[in-house]
């Protein structure tokens, strides 16, 4: 509004002796005096000081927990404990009133649970607008970090009628009329009546289109939504997530795993840098929620402590196959402890073998190279040996995988070859191929999980608090 400072400035100044002109949502109202006001600029509260004998009765009654008011005052040094400026009332409006008696967000602690009930409000809690603010900071960051290293940001296609992965997880896109749907003569669907004459899908991920985007212009990287239909009911999937996908010719394998350690590094220090209140107040909100459990289940470090040890190290980097070895002579493999016990190369790794590695064995984060290429995607490059790609995955404590990418296979008679292999249908990707068969060069890259990233930075350990309306199997509300 015109004329009114955001509660994040007026604290940062503490101009004492100023007016201001503030608009919020009341917290609290004590006292018929005392107000807290947040307008979700900061973690931290203004505190509202009104004149209760010079002010309307009825007007004090419209003050209630959750409230939209403007109000004019001075700022002062506070006389009360718990801040050190306050605003002296000297005009307040009641905006919106809201009803206590039905206002579903108690001045009181709701559970995480009840809060994703209400997702359409708890932009309005601590906890959950300090994790907006802190993944707007860190999406910030990462268009600074490539911006400064000369990529350009790709906008790939939301549809599309292209299976990136090759896994087959893709929600379809289509007019055809469900309850009608016109058929073939041979029984399959008509796709040819469908809007784009063929059937299509939203994006499982950018990947293909920054490769082509890359074999021209070199440093590339997409960030945009991606969408996956599988059906993982688990604290670290949804069906709609957000994906950072940088792609670069003429890197390697080594090139690509520096430019991610680098990324991550230099995003999660910008996040300390610039949002140490919403991040003290997670890593405080953490130690709560974590009192109620044993203590071998508590984090091990601190979250800002965690944060600085995962700046200020080398992550550990290994092949596949030597990952096999720690995990086949682990104690709990040993101890039949795992759910699936690693006795074979060539098994895809579990979440717990993958937790084992960082959080137990190595005790930082892992990127794991050069995978069975029976268990990585058709677009890999091969290794001499014949068995693997070279693929890397890096393996954060408490996350599992936060990245997964690779090199390219850019030699075209082995990529066909390979799509022959997994059956993807090579005829409809000549635009693919084209790149390899005009200019091909090495090139690589890989993506982020962005809402993986914002889980790790935040502490939080269910990905459905870190975006704001998440989309899981069974769930699509708001
Ligand atoms: O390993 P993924 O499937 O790799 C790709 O999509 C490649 N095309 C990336 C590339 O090389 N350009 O996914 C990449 C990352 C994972 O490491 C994980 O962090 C995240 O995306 N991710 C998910 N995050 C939330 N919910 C899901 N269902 C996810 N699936 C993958
Ligand atoms: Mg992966």
């Amino acid at each position: 509004m015109k004329g009114s400072t955001s509660i994040r400035e007026i604290l940062a100044g503490e101009e004492t002796g100023k007016r201001f002109v503030v608009n919020g949502w009341v917290r609290t109202f004590r006292n018929n005096q005392f107000i807290a006001l947040s307008d979700g600029s900061t973690i931290r509260h203004l505190q509202l000081v009104v004149d209760r004998e010079q002010t309307d009765e009825q007007l004090l009654k419209r003050i209630t927990t959750g409230a939209a008011i403007s109000a004019i005052g001075t700022l002062v040094e506070s006389q009360g404990k718990g801040q050190s400026v306050e605003l002296n009332v000297e005009a307040l409006s009641v905006l919106g009133d809201s009803d206590p008696d039905k206002y579903p967000l108690q001045p009181k602690r709701h559970s995480l649970e009840f809060l994703r009930e209400i997702a359409h409000l708890r932009f309005r809690t601590n906890t959950f607008s300090a994790i907006m603010r802190v993944r707007h900071a860190l999406a910030f960051a990462i268009h600074k970090f490539f911006h400064e290293r000369g990529f350009y940001y790709i906008h790939s296609p939301i549809i599309t009628s292209s299976d990136a992965e090759g896994a087959g997880e893709m929600f379809q896109v289509t007019t055809l009329p469900l309850e009608n749907v016109p058929k073939k003569e041979d029984g399959s669907v008509d796709f040819k009546q469908d809007f784009f004459d063929r059937s299509t899908n939203l994006t499982v991920s950018g990947q293909l289109e920054a490769e082509l985007a890359a074999l021209a212009m070199t440093k590339v990287y997409t960030f945009g939504p991606t969408f996956r239909a599988e059906n993982s009911n688990t604290s670290r999937h949804l069906a709609e997530f957000w994906m950072i996908e940088p792609e670069v010719a003429f890197f390697d394998l080594e090139d690509n795993m520096d430019l991610a350690e680098d990324m991550l590094k230099e995003i999660i220090r910008f996040a300390v840098e610039n949002c140490a209140d919403d991040l003290a107040f997670l890593e405080q909100r953490l130690v709560n929620e974590e009192k109620q459990k044993p203590q071998h289940e508590r984090s091990p470090m601190p979250l800002l402590e965690k944060l600085a040890f995962v700046i200020e190290n080398d992550f550990e980097r290994l092949t596949y196959t030597q990952a096999i070895e720690i995990l086949k002579n682990s104690k709990p493999n040993k101890k039949k402890k795992f759910s699936f016990p690693v006795d074979d190369w060539g098994i895809d790794l579990q979440s717990e073998h993958e937790r084992y590695l960082v959080e137990k064995h190595f005790k930082k984060p892992v990127i794991l190279t050069d995978y069975p290429k029976e268990i990585k995607s058709f677009y890999m490059r091969q290794n001499e040996d014949g068995k693997t790609v070279q693929a890397m995955d890096i393996l954060f404590p408490g996350i599992g995988e936060i990245v997964g990418g690779s090199a390219r296979e850019e030699r075209l008679a082995l990529l066909e070859k390979r799509m022959e292999e997994m059956g993807i249908p090579a005829h409809e990707m000549n635009w693919f191929l084209d790149t390899r068969r005009f200019g091909t060069c090495p090139h690589a890259g890989y993506g982020l999980g962005f809402e993986r990233l914002v889980q790790f930075v935040t502490g939080m350990s269910n990905i459905r608090d870190v975006i704001p309306f998440p989309r899981t199997p069974g769930n699509a509300a708001f």
